[in-house]
């Protein structure tokens, strides 16, 4: 066994950490992981983690979520400069002017903002629960940031609500183009097309289906098509590969990076169990506040 790995193993037994990753992680994170899976998924699992000690194999907005679900816990993030650039469209100032604008509105916020946008939101959401969780607001008027491709799936699909949407979008899932699509049509006429509600409206539109990575996984298992098109960060494909190799699946276009997603490798997840780096630190009136709309989320599937 490669000695880095038997490193991570050894310290992950001996200080009893929980390590946690993303469905877009590099291939080597992900088999080392106890956990791969969506936001959804990992946010419950870092609230429910009987260790104390969790270790976030993800971006920024993710090992916050865990550490604000389980605040007497200590989350590190081993790539301390893992952003998302989705989350940094919009800041909680922008949040209170639309509240401004809207009094009447709830604000639901994506999972992927910051934890000061939370703080100032009403309920979060996932791109696996977004749907319920807009159905289930109290208010006709929802004010949803910052993603506007996700908001506009949210709105098609939830028509009794005015969906007030914010100009935010993934450069990773806006690459996909139409084009992408027709092409995958016309090469693989018996492919099913599953997609991320991050991608543009016209690929929402014309894809056989939608939803979050952990839904995209369960999908193309079910599915009976032996040809699986994916139109999300190209991590997917490993765990995709994995469980089900009787099928064979290709990117949507060309495969899309998530450079972000891309900053931990072995050596980060070393270093940060060796270290204890980096800590998740957060303000206490941040936790509270942001608290309570990530515990309304959870509630939902
Ligand atoms: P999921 O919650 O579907 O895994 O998505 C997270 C994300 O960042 C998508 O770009
Ligand atoms: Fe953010 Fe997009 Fe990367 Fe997801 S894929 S973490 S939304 S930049």
């Amino acid at each position: 066994m490669d000695k880095k790995i038997e490193k991570i193993l050894e310290l992950k037994e001996k200080k009893k950490a929980l390590v946690l990753a993303h469905n877009y992680q590099i291939p080597q994170i992900q088999d080392i992981a106890d956990f791969v899976g969506d936001s959804l998924e990992l946010s419950k699992k870092s609230k429910d983690a009987p260790s104390l000690l969790i270790v976030f194999c993800g971006v920024r907005f993710m090992a916050e979520t865990a550490k604000i679900l389980s605040k007497d816990k200590k989350v590190l993030l081993p790539a301390n400069l893992a952003g998302c650039p989705l989350a940094e469209t919009i800041t909680a100032k922008d949040v209170l002017n639309l509240r401004k604008v809207h009094p009447d509105a709830w604000v639901v916020s994506y999972v992927n903002t910051s934890a000061e946008v939370k703080a100032v939101s009403d309920v979060c959401c996932t791109s696996s629960n977004a749907i319920n969780v807009v159905k289930n607001v109290p208010t006709k008027d929802v004010i949803f940031v910052p993603d506007k491709n996700l908001g506009w799936w949210v709105a098609k699909n939830v028509p009794e609500k005015n969906v007030i949407l914010w100009n935010g979008g993934c450069y990773v899932h806006e690459q996909f183009t139409l084009e992408d699509l027709l092409e995958a049509r016309k090469k693989f006429p018996d492919a099913e097309i599953i997609v991320h509600p991050e991608c543009k409206k016209e690929i929402l539109e014309r894809a056989d289906f939608v939803a979050s990575t952990a839904g995209m996984l369960k999908r193309a298992k079910a599915s009976a098509a032996k040809t699986v098109i994916i139109g999300t960060e190209e991590g997917l494909l490993h765990k995709l590969e994995k469980e089900n190799p009787d099928k064979k699946f290709f990117s949507l276009g060309i495969s899309r990076t998530c450079l972000n997603m891309k900053k931990t490798t072995l050596n980060e997840l070393l270093a940060s169990l060796e270290k204890e780096i980096y800590e998740i630190n957060l303000e206490e009136e941040i936790i509270e506040k942001a608290g309570l709309a990530l515990e309304r989320m959870v509630k939902y599937v």
